[in-house]
């Protein structure tokens, strides 16, 4: 009885996949696909993991990934498609005009990377961008596997400039700004995980690759931590005057603070979803893999799109190592706005270790700016 009843579901199961999964044969002679719209997307993950991204959390992958945002931001519920059309390549494909705004400063790198791939594939350059951010994240240990939905047209205009959040604006600006791209103040905090793998190569003179994180090569917890640490120097007197960032108590150890960090780390509104994220690997993974699918879509019906997820690399695993405060910090230092009880996490031993400011996950020091 038991056995003839497994048979029969398990048929029924083949039936369906059969139906619904029948792959088809892609040119290459490599890959099947569930679409043959989506043959094209397994040849751009090898060569993007092969020429660009060295298949490492390396620095071009930290910029694909940041490209993703700068691209889909330019959108405004309330100005019309004039000021632009969310995902649609409009960074890459109208350029000259986009990076005029300050807040794209670095962007260049990613597009001058990624917009020869243009010439060699078939594909448009929302689909570019937003395809090559979820292979770059695929990279970086712990990171959860994207969705990427496939047939994003070309931008035909440019995003107005100005759309595109700054580290120096004030909270309630920044809030106001995603929220009339659709995005939700916590869907900013799932958003910002992204920082996990950051660092900053425009903010401080005379430095590059400054982290965000002690771990940027590693999609982990440390950075929601590492920004709950109170910094040693007075904070910005008025939000107008803000600066671009506040150091946290490591920045004698190298590492920088973004002014919008910290502000949505503690703002009311976002406190609690960003505490939340402290050494919860899984509430990482979840969240950001949830905001970026909302993200890479932005202003297009997803039903005029076809989901090529299948060719967005396994991720590599998570390193598994719970969060610790680094070694010289520990609970004393942290600074919290979130009534909450906060994990109780154990610290580094040894003395306070200096960030090194170019490493990566392996030794490659090509991926690093020189
Ligand atoms: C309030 C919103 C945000 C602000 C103000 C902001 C600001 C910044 C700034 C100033 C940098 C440093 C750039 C440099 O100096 O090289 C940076 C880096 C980065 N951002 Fe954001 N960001 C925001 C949201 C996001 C989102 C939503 C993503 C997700 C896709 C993202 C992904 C990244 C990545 C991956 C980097 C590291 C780039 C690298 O290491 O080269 N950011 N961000
Ligand atoms: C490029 O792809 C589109 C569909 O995305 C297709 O209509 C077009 O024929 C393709 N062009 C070439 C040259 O393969
Ligand atoms: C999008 O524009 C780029 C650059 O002009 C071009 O190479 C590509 O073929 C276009 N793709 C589509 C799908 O229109
Ligand atoms: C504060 O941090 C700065 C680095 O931003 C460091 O040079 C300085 O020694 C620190 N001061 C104290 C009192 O810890």
């Amino acid at each position: 009885m038991v056995f003839k009843l497994s048979v029969g579901l398990l048929a029924l199961a083949t039936a369906v996949s059969a139906a619904n999964f029948k792959r088809v044969a892609c040119p290459d002679g490599v890959h099947t696909a569930t679409n043959a719209a989506c043959c094209v997307f397994f040849e751009l993950a090898d060569t993007l993991q092969s020429q660009n991204f060295d298949s490492e959390c390396s620095e071009d992958a930290h910029e694909a990934l940041r490209l993703t945002f700068h691209d889909a931001i330019g959108f405004s519920q309330s100005g019309g498609p004039s000021q632009g059309t969310g995902a649609d390549g409009s960074i890459m494909l109208f350029e000259d005009t986009e990076l005029m705004d300050p807040a794209n400063n670095g962007v260049d790198d990613a597009i001058n990377n990624l917009k020869p791939l243009l010439q060699t594939f078939n594909v448009s350059a929302g689909d570019l961008i937003q395809f090559a951010g979820a292979v770059a994240v695929s990279n970086c240990p712990g990171a959860p596997r994207l969705q990427f939905m496939a047939g994003r047209p070309n931008a035909t205009v440019p995003a107005a400039l100005g759309l595109v959040p700054k580290p120096e604006d004030p909270v309630d600006m920044i809030f106001s700004r995603m929220a009339d791209a659709g995005f939700t103040p916590t869907d900013l905090v799932n958003l910002l995980v992204s920082h996990t793998v950051a660092r900053s190569d425009t903010l401080i003179d005379n430095r590059q690759a400054v982290p965000f994180d002690s771990t940027p090569f590693t999609f982990d917890t440390q950075f929601f931590l590492e920004t709950l640490l109170k910094g040693n120097e007075s904070l910005p007197a008025a939000a107008g005057e803000a600066d671009a960032q506040v150091p946290n108590a490591l920045a004698a150890q190298g590492e920088m603070r973004l002014q919008s960090d910290f502000a949505i780390a503690h703002d009311s509104q976002t406190a609690c979803a960003w505490q939340a994220m402290v050494n919860d690997q899984q509430l990482i993974m979840t969240s950001f893999q949830q905001a970026m699918a909302k993200l890479a879509v932005t202003g297009h019906d997803v039903s005029t799109l076809i989901d090529c997820s299948e060719a967005v690399p396994e991720p590599q695993p998570a390193v598994g190592k719970p969060a610790t405060f680094p070694a010289g910090t520990s609970a004393s230092d942290l600074d919290l706005t979130c009534a909450s009880a906060f994990p109780s996490l154990s610290a580094d031993a040894g003395p306070p270790t200096t960030i090194p400011e170019c490493i990566d996950g392996d030794t490659n020091i090509n991926d690093c700016p020189s």
